[in-house]
């Protein structure tokens, strides 16, 4: 619901608890932080800001960049082979425009990011999807496709997966990774949600597929939206520096020169002060108690509904029994006055009928036990 003079994409009336929406929570976005960032970039008397800025994104920005994923990713990253983007939305859109045309073949995840796909639509191009199990993408299920067809890029969220929640182990990448080489297509890792990680064990996370970009063939595509706020529009993507020469070089860039030199100016500030990383382990503090909260609901109003309960990310990904059609359930949703995002939204081949997709972090605790009390009524209405 919008009203004309909304400056919100997606309003949910005040009395719905929509657990679907995958917005971070209004109240968590930092005013604070990037209040004082302004004030102090504002104040320098420095205005190279406001120019065209450099194609690749200011030099500056990208080196606290580099050195703030070298700690949050555990290995060494080099400013040179970052872009700075508008987002991942953006570089995923950049990325159809430079490799591929229309009628080309790519590769996606089932189930996949819903609103890629609107991106992949646009661009005309022909989706064809793969496999997913709880470890993420099934390489023999790539394999058989890839004897099928010659994709352009694989498209796959591989850390705590946008719907499942999966993460895709470390042996699978590296088979990702020759198979890429091999077949010679592109992999587009969208690493949204990898730094926020809720599991003691998250030094053992899978690498960044950013490790792989000494690679013509993989791009890695990073994003503020999640680990500070979506309005900002900033993102990154890493990748080799041949790839980097292409964005670089591209119409739109020689028009715009670089995608966000303001923001990422102000961005720099909060990167260098240490504002991002504060705001990253607040964000997992609370996202991890709100995890729970889901789980235990689940577990006590939902116990015999399958999930597996994902380690970080935004997601919980519901199995309902195996005859329910998600989207007839959908209708009568707002009569108890709760909704959630159906199964089938995230397949391209329109399959996944019977699950449901639920985020744990836009609402506090209390709206979310409260959320799956109402989930609860609605499915044994129509149950
Ligand atoms: C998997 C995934 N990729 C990309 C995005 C959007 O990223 P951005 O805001 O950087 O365009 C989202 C937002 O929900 C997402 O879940």
């Amino acid at each position: 619901m919008t009203t004309p003079f909304s400056s919100l994409q997606n309003q949910v009336s005040p009395d719905v608890i929509d657990l679907g929406l995958g917005d971070p929570s209004l109240s968590l976005l930092p005013l604070d932080i990037i209040q004082a960032a302004a004030q102090a970039r504002l104040s320098q008397g420095d205005n190279s800001f406001l120019q065209y800025g450099t194609e690749q994104g200011d030099g500056h920005f990208r080196l606290a960049l580099a050195n703030f994923l070298t700690r949050g990713y555990g290995f060494d990253l080099e400013p040179e082979n970052i872009f700075v983007t508008n987002g991942i939305s953006n570089a995923l859109d950049l990325i159809c425009a430079l490799f591929t045309r229309a009628g080309d073949t790519i590769f996606v995840e089932e189930p996949t990011y819903f609103l890629a796909l609107r991106i992949f639509a646009d661009h005309h191009l022909n989706v064809v999807s793969i496999d997913m199990d709880e470890n993420g993408l099934v390489i023999e299920s790539l394999e058989e496709k890839l004897a099928e067809f010659q994709p352009k890029f694989l498209y796959l969220i591989p850390t705590f997966q946008n719907p499942m929640g999966t993460t895709t182990p470390q042996e699978r990448r590296e088979r990702l990774v020759q198979l890429a080489k091999e077949y010679d297509f592109i992999i587009v890792a969208d690493e949204v949600y990898h730094l926020l990680s809720y599991t003691s064990h998250a030094q053992t996370q899978p690498k960044s597929f950013a490790a792989y970009t000494d690679s013509e063939n993989v791009i890695s595509l990073g994003s503020f939206s999640k680990i500070l706020a979506p309005g900002l529009r900033l993102g990154w993507l890493q990748a080799h520096s041949e790839k980097i020469k292409r964005f670089n070089t591209c119409g739109l860039l020689d028009s715009s020169g670089g995608l966000n030199p303001f923001t990422s100016a102000i961005i720099r500030g909060v990167i260098e002060s240490g504002g991002l990383d504060n705001n990253i382990n607040k964000l997992i503090n609370i996202y991890r108690a709100r995890l729970h909260v889901m789980n235990s609901a689940l577990q006590e109003h939902l116990p015999s509904i399958e999930y597996m309960v994902p380690g970080g990310g935004y997601f919980f990904w519901l199995r309902l029994p195996e005859k329910t059609d998600a989207r007839e359930l959908r209708k009568s949703a707002p009569f108890f006055k709760v909704d959630f995002r159906p199964g089938t939204l995230f397949s391209s081949r329109g399959g996944l009928k019977n699950q449901i997709r639920l985020c744990f972090v836009h609402y506090e605790e209390g709206e979310l036990r409260e959320g799956i009390l109402r989930l609860k009524e609605c499915l044994n209405k129509a149950l």
